[in-house]
């Protein structure tokens, strides 16, 4: 199959919609990371997304909407608490899970009797969605497995061949895939946290719990999000987080003196670190995330960073923690990730 390479302006993105009510498949920017969008309610489109990531069929698939209205076509006994988040972030990065209507097929819920939907902000997903009149199911447009894509070069390596289009709407703003709550139970539960904090989400609803199994690893509990489950977001080089046993996220005299020591006794290695911390490495590669004690700038790099040592072919990466705050705990939920959880702390 052959891709089509579009840029995002109208009589572009024309083309896109067309693609996606014929049934076939079109990658997008989100403000978050870019999608692989088929049409939400055709059981066809959804095998065909399964198929081009590479992704097992029991992961169920985010169904994104340009209107709220459209949340009740798909939705039913959607609580009050429900109503006032998606007032509150909507357009934006927050992913609601709520019982499905029956229009919704299996197949885009991984079977499930819930459905994940998101209003993305931005503004060619927005233009993709109305235009094409469709309900876009969309994962994050990465083979399953590999980082996220922030940039089209990124979807371009892992789909190019594999789906109908590509829309090329720039590096996107966020860097991390949407914070997903469920708001079917008594208490809203975050099952994967993002952008939008715990706390952001406490301020409108009152009480939030975080899904246990995305804390700490524990091979006795199964995440909600099927999704969640361990390694993910993983570069084909070894990823090692080294980190200061007293003061986790802090770049202490320890952690890079380990990290440099690691570094020292392998070849074909790169350090990750941020602008501010550079200069205390050596290493074949020094791969910048963004500035010490801004997560929006270390978000938006991460899953690029992880991409570039691929590229470069690089075999043992080292990596400092971060605080495990608010967006903090979103980057080291996804670096811990992408590490399979090994810590080393000194
Ligand atoms: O920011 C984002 O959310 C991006 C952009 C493209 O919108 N999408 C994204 O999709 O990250 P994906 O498929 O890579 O991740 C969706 C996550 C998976 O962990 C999946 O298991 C979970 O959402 N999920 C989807 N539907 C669910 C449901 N009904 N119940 C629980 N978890 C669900
Ligand atoms: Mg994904």
């Amino acid at each position: 199959m052959e891709t089509k390479l579009l840029d995002d302006c109208t009589q572009s993105i024309e083309i896109a919609a067309d693609i996606l009510k014929n049934g076939g498949l079109v990658a997008f920017p989100t403000e978050t990371v870019y999608g692989l969008g088929g049409d939400a309610l055709r059981p066809e489109a959804s095998k065909k997304i399964y198929a081009a990531k590479g992704r097992p069929s029991d992961n169920p698939l985010i169904v994104h909407i340009a209107d709220v209205e459209s949340v009740n076509e798909l939705a039913e006994d959607i609580s009050d608490k429900a109503r006032h988040l998606m007032e509150a972030f909507w357009p934006g990065p927050l992913t609601i899970i709520l019982k499905k209507k029956d229009v919704v097929p299996m197949e885009t819920t991984g079977g499930l009797n819930t459905v994940a939907i998101r209003m993305p902000s931005h503004p060619a997903a927005a233009e993709l969605i109305r235009k094409s009149g469709v309900y876009i199911a969309a994962p994050s447009a990465n083979t399953s497995g590999r980082p996220s894509p922030t940039t089209a070069a990124h979807v371009v390596e892992d789909m190019n061949g594999r789906i109908d289009a590509i829309i090329d709407g720039g590096p996107v703003g966020i860097g991390i895939e949407s914070t997903i709550v469920d708001m079917t139970g008594d208490i809203p539960t975050i099952l994967r946290p993002g952008y939008i904090t715990k706390r952001m989400l406490e301020e409108i609803v009152g009480e939030v719990e975080i899904d246990k199994a995305i804390i700490e690893p524990d091979p006795n509990l199964r995440p909600k999000a099927p999704g969640m489950k361990y390694t993910h977001y993983a570069p084909a080089g070894i990823l090692t987080i080294i980190e200061d046993k007293d003061e986790p996220g802090k770049v202490t005299e320890d952690v890079v003196r380990e990290i440099n020591r690691r570094a020292a006794e392998k070849e074909k290695t790169a350090i990750l670190t941020t602008e501010d911390n550079a200069h205390l490495y050596q290493a074949e590669n020094i791969i910048l995330l963004g500035k010490e004690g801004d997560g929006k700038t270390v978000a938006a790099r991460l899953y690029s960073a992880l991409r570039e040592c691929d590229a470069l072919g690089v075999e043992y990466i080292f990596s400092e923690s971060y605080y495990r705050d608010e967006l903090g705990g979103a980057i080291m939920n996804r670096l811990l990730k992408a590490a399979g959880h090994r810590v080393v702390k000194v």
